[in-house]
C-alpha cells in the first residue's frame, strides 16, 4: 500500500506492506535512520518520534496509521551547523557516549520542554522513563536537560 505523510514538514510517499512499522518507513523508505531501531517492542525508546505532536515509539506504529499524519523526527530539529539546544545540551555536557539512545532522548526532551518548560528531577525522571541508555547512568542526561531548560 502507499501512504503519504509529513515528515518534519515535507511531503513524502512511500510504498509499505501493511505490517510494515512507521520506524521502518522513516528509516529504509524515507531516508531517514535518526529514529534508532533496538528493540523493535516498545521498550528502549530508541525510535521515538513525534506524531502529531504526541510522543510515540515509532516502532509500535504501523506505518499505514501514519498515512495521512504528521511526524517529527530528530532530524528535524537542527542542522551540523545549528544544533537544537536540546542537541546543543546534551553534547555539552557529555551526555553522549555510544550514541545510541541519543535521538530518543532528544525528541523525549523537546517533548517534556514544550510541555514543562522548567521541569523538576521528578518530571525529567518521568519524562524520560521510556528511554534506556546502557552507557551514561542517566546523571549527565538530567545535567542536559536541565542546561536545554535555562538556555
Ligand atoms: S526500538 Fe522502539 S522502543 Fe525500542
Ligand atoms: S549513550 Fe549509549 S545507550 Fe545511551
Amino acid at each position: 500500500m502507499r501512504i503519504a505523510v509529513t515528515v518534519n514538514g515535507e511531503e513524502l510517499e512511500a510504498e509499505v506492506w501493511e505490517g510494515e512499522s512507521l520506524l521502518y518507513a522513516l528509516r529504509e523508505h524515507m531516508g531517514l535512520p535518526g529514529s534508532k531501531n533496538a528493540c523493535e517492542q516498545g521498550e528502549c525508546g530508541s525510535c521515538s518520534v513525534l506524531l502529531d505532536g504526541r510522543l510515540v515509539c515509532a516502532c509500535l506504529v504501523l506505518a499505514a496509521q501514519a498515512d495521512g499524519h504528521e511526524i517529527a523526527t530528530v532530524e528535524g530539529l537542527g542542522s551540523e551547523d545549528a544544533f537544537h539546544p536540546v542537541q546543543e545540551a546534551f553534547a555539552t555536557t557529555g551526555a553522549v557516549q555510544c550514541g545510541f539512545c541519543t535521538p530518543g532522548l532528544i525528541v523525549a526532551t523537546v517533548d517534556l520542554l514544550a510541555r514543562t518548560p522548567e521541569p523538576s528531577d521528578d518530571e525529567i525522571r518521568e519524562a524520560l522513563s521510556g528511554n534506556l541508555c546502557r552507557c551514561t547512568g542517566y546523571a549527565k542526561i538530567f545535567d542536559a536537560v536541565r542546561m536545554a531548560a535555562t538556555s
